[in-house]
């Protein structure tokens, strides 16, 4: 693939994706992306409350530069992060508050992945649903999120700064035991995705936890306010 980077990583081949949750140590990396990606979301103290917050899950998604030691003693990370991920998990709703991939990988379905991530993280954690605000004007990242079917349930006007609307977001189906099924789908259809681009999917956890069955219309969005 032509849009493949290959300047300073694994080669062009077979290049192994790892996501963790991100630490303390890892702050100078999430800046940087931060800045590049998403243009300034939070600042360190912002990172270092989400670090803190136990209802917060800050994931990343990082790939080993080429010719480098594991302990980064060629003087570069062992890892270099190239995407992000943040959750809250409150009560049972799941609040996805930030999603990036450096500008560089973008649209090789690294995105997804996190997404996915991000899902599979809140059912384990037994959420019943997923929420998130994201700019009217953002269509990547709202053919994302529709991707996986989320729905706009409502319109926060002048909600940015800028005097940019949010559109809200919600998904419904967490909780419902055939959920583990779609996300088993996603998984394989995310993987097939990444293959074409010469990345190995990062291992996942199992889907172990079992939810009680929830009948409700999937389509049927509630809760924002
Ligand atoms: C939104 C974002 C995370 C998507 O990451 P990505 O790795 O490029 O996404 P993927 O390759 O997995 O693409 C997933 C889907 O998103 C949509 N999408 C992503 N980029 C798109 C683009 N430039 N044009 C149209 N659709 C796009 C598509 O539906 C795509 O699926 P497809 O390629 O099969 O059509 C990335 O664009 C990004 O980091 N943007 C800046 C930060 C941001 O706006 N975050 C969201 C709010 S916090």
């Amino acid at each position: 693939m032509s849009n493949i980077p290959t300047d300073s990583f694994e080669g062009k081949h077979n290049r192994r994706l790892i996501l963790r949750t991100i630490a303390e140590s890892d702050l100078d990396q999430v800046l940087a992306l931060d800045q590049t990606a998403l243009g300034g979301l939070w600042n360190r103290d912002g990172y270092r409350r989400e670090l803190d917050n136990d209802t917060s899950t800050l994931l990343g998604l990082w790939i080993k530069p080429h010719g480098n030691g594991e302990d980064g003693s060629a003087g570069q990370p062992a890892e270099q992060l190239i995407g992000l991920g943040c959750t809250w998990f409150i009560v049972d709703e799941a609040h996805i508050t930030a999603i990036a991939i450096d500008p560089k990988y973008q649209r090789q379905g690294l995105g997804q992945q996190l997404l996915l991530a991000l899902l599979q993280a809140s059912r384990r954690q037994g959420m019943k649903r997923a929420t998130l605000e994201v700019n009217c004007n953002n269509f990547q990242a709202i053919a994302l999120y529709e991707k996986f079917g989320f729905k706009q349930v409502g319109i926060r006007k002048k909600y940015y700064s800028n005097g940019d609307s949010a559109s809200i977001l919600w998904l419904n189906r967490l909780s419902w035991p055939q959920f583990i099924d779609t996300l088993q789908q996603w998984e394989t259809t995310v993987g097939d995705r990444l293959k074409k681009y010469q990345w190995i999917p990062p291992s996942l956890a199992p889907l172990t936890v079992t939810l009680p069955c929830f009948s409700r219309d999937p389509d049927t969005a509630s809760g924002a306010t």
